[in-house]
């Protein structure tokens, strides 16, 4: 392995034939809403942030829920991921700086995939929005709306890797069934590398039954695909973007926070720690 190589991983990288080191991109999805898509988009991008990468965020949902969980009100945006997906905006003018830079949603985003539908190249538009700034982050995390509409695929197109979390309540495997069709559809034509880094047990009561079983329902069905880390559930998620922060920045030292270090290290080291669950 050459040097430049070594250097690339261990930052976080893929270098490229002309030797530009790319950060990772990765997709946080699931068709289903509630399931922590938004909440782990942020707090694993912090936690990374807080080893010291360079992470970029990018609100890919027209409800703009992460956008509002770093304080700022979609309403208010005047140029949003809307502007770069359709109108080719560069994608520089709609970060902002906040715990990591978030390139921010607005409601406009609504109408992007019936703006997208009828342009040629509408599944590679933000792949290509993209490009020029991935040299400049380790990691970019693109938070997706509860759909598998163009929007999705287009993260899906322009990742590296997926991550699916996933509510141990209410557990839907046939929607991940569903996720994983849509995945090799976009791997025979849009995007032949893109695979699941893994699936994150989220809103995890230890104390119930159901829950213990729907984890190893998930396990029985994607073995080692499936997380160590389990978010637990507590109102602290929920509280943190009231105040417009990551829980890492609501709370550093509480087990909320820790969770989602875990999972950083989890996702950083590709080996998986051993099982720690949190209370
Ligand atoms: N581990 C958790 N425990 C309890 N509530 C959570 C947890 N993770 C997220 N939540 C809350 O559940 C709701 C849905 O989470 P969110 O991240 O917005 O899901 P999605 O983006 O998949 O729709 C939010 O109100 C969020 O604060
Ligand atoms: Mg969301």
């Amino acid at each position: 392995m050459s040097l430049l190589s070594n250097l690339s991983r261990s930052l976080g990288r893929t270098p490229t034939s002309n030797g530009v080191a790319l950060g990772q991109v990765i997709a946080l999805a699931n068709q289903k809403g509630g399931v922590a898509k938004t909440t782990t988009t942020l707090n694993l991008a912090v936690a990374f942030k807080e080893l010291g990468h360079e992470v970029l965020v990018v609100d890919l949902d027209p409800q703009g829920n992460l956008t509002m969980s770093q304080g700022m009100n979609p309403d208010d945006v005047e140029r949003s991921m809307f502007d770069v997906l359709v109108h080719s905006l560069p994608i520089e003018e709609v970060i902002v700086r906040a715990e990591v830079d978030v390139a921010v949603s607005s409601i406009d985003l609504a109408g992007a995939e019936l703006a997208l539908s009828s342009m040629i190249g509408r599944e590679r538009a933000l792949q290509k929005a993209l490009l020029p700034v991935r040299s400049r982050y380790d990691y970019i995390l693109i938070d997706t709306p509860p759909s598998l509409g163009l929007l999705t695929i287009n993260a899906l197109t322009a990742a590296d890797n997926v991550i699916v979390p996933v509510q141990c309540e209410y557990l839907s495997l046939r929607g991940l069934v569903q996720l994983e069709g849509t995945l090799s559809m976009i791997r025979e034509n849009l995007n032949p590398t893109v695979e699941i880094r893994g699936i994150l047990p989220t809103m995890y009561d230890s104390r119930t039954l159901h829950a213990r079983e729907a984890v190893e329902m998930l396990k029985e069905n994607f073995g080692d695909l499936v997380f160590d880390t389990r978010i637990r559930k507590t109102i602290r998620y929920a509280e943190a973007p009231v105040q417009g922060s990551s829980v890492l920045k609501y709370e550093p030292s509480g087990p909320a926070a820790d969770a989602y270090r875990q999972l950083a290290k989890e996702v950083l080291n590709g080996a998986k720690p051993r099982t720690r669950e949190h209370a």
